[in-house]
């Protein structure tokens, strides 16, 4: 799918680069490798040291004006980190370290909510082992099932897949873009079919969020995990959103300090959400610097960060296509993939060609992807992958068709 002059020429155009401290530093990296975590502009990292310089005091805890402005700015941050991923009720946001907390979160205070002997939680083959194995040991735990929906040859769920959903089902977890194919799924869908056997539905959006307007109202998902910093802000900040109702009826998943309304010798009454999920002291400055990471893609608009990734998933998937000695793993139609594209060089090792592409600056990753059921099942042992982010341009695509070339000549004279 060739993209037209226009097209190439607004990737060709980068009018975020500069914004971001190492890419501007380092003019010769092309970072292709924000699946794995992004760069984050300046506005980021200044808000992340304003909050030590200016409010630095444990929010919640203090009746004095520096905690006071530390809970107030964190409150900022989660009211709008909510509106926007469309949720309504602020408190419906739990800050957690990462995905995989969060999806830990879920796994375990759902499973002991929802999972009895015989019960069956669904996943797809796609799923990162952040959304595979929690529910595995929670399933083990509780004596449930877990069961996969496949993909076609096309690489998607097809529909009679989601006829696995039924009445034993009573949690169905999905990621809405895979962190190794970058192909989308229709999360949407899959929440109605889980909702109509009564089943609750969570979503991975690690690799969605960053890239693509994503609103729970719209997916009509239950809960919806995310990372910091794989959209922008700093490593060791994410969250788990949920839907109120489930989470007033979830028990804590880490206990102790601010997570409680009363505590007795022998027991505790937990506090209301959020609270009740954020145990010990929390990231302040990541969840501010997450704040302003929101800020800075609402600045640009989702639609267009959609629109600018569209245009260089197509161009790199077809650059990939382009080269006789590649092949591309997932679908060859770029368009299809959003952030990431995973591919082999023919013969060599992914760990090589990683390896040579670092000697011209070019970042990719290479492996199994934290997914080796998934990989597993396409007969791959490990890929490369390139994954671009609103602040790559066309001519980080041409460096890694450069880099790949001399990869080739490295093993083939
Ligand atoms: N989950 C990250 C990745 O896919 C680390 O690279």
């Amino acid at each position: 799918m060739a993209l037209s002059p226009s097209e190439l020429d607004a990737i060709r155009e980068n009018p975020y680069r500069a914004g971001f401290p190492l890419l501007a530093a380092n003019p010769g990296i092309a970072y292709l490798d924000s699946a794995a975590t992004s760069q984050r502009p300046k506005s980021v990292l200044d808000a992340e040291m304003r909050f030590y310089e200016t409010m630095n005091a444990n929010a919640l805890r203090g009746l004095y004006r520096l905690s006071v402005e530390a809970t107030a700015a964190i409150d900022a941050a989660r009211a709008h980190i909510a509106r926007f991923i469309g949720a309504s009720d602020p408190a419906e946001v739990i800050f957690t370290r990462n995905t995989s907390e969060s999806l830990n979160l879920a796994a375990r205070s759902l499973g002991k909510l929802l999972l009895n002997e015989g019960d069956e939680v669904v996943i797809s083959i796609m799923e990162h082992h952040s959304n595979l194995i929690p529910w595995q040991q929670i399933c083990a735990e509780r004596g449930a099932t877990l069961t996969y929906l496949y993909l076609d040859d096309e690489y998607r769920i097809p529909a009679s897949e989601l006829d696995k959903i039924g009445p034993r089902t009573k949690i169905v977890s999905v990621t809405q873009v895979s962190n190794v194919l970058g192909v989308e799924n229709d999360v949407a869908g899959i929440a109605a079919r889980a909702h109509a056997v009564g089943a609750v539905c969570v979503v991975d959006g690690a690799q969605s969020v960053p890239h693509i307007p994503v609103d729970v109202a719209e997916l009509g998902c239950d809960f919806l995990a995310f990372s910091g910093h794989k959209m922008l802000a700093p490593m060791g900040i994410g969250v788990l959103w949920g839907k109120r109702a489930l989470l007033e009826a979830m028990p804590p998943f880490l206990t102790g300090g601010e997570m409680i309304d009363s505590v007795s010798e022998q027991g505790a009454v937990w506090a209301p959400i959020p609270a009740k999920f954020e145990a010990g002291t929390q990231d302040g400055a990541g969840i501010v610097a997450l704040g302003a990471a929101v800020s800075y893609l609402e600045g640009i608009g989702m639609a267009a960060v959609e629109e600018r990734e569209r245009l260089l998933a197509i161009a790199l998937t077809d650059a990939l296509a382009s080269l006789p000695f590649i092949d591309i793993v997932g679908p060859v139609d770029g368009a299809r993939h959003v952030g990431a594209v995973s591919f082999n060089v023919r013969g060599v090792h992914p760990h090589d060609v990683s390896s040579i592409l670092d000697m011209s600056e070019v970042c990719i990753r290479a492996g199994h992807h934290c997914a080796e059921p998934l990989l597993k099942r396409l007969s791959e042992s490990s890929t490369c992958r390139a994954s671009i982010a609103l602040y790559n341009d066309l001519s980080d695509i041409d460096r890694l068709v450069n880099g790949l070339e001399s990869v080739w000549k490295v093993f083939n004279g």
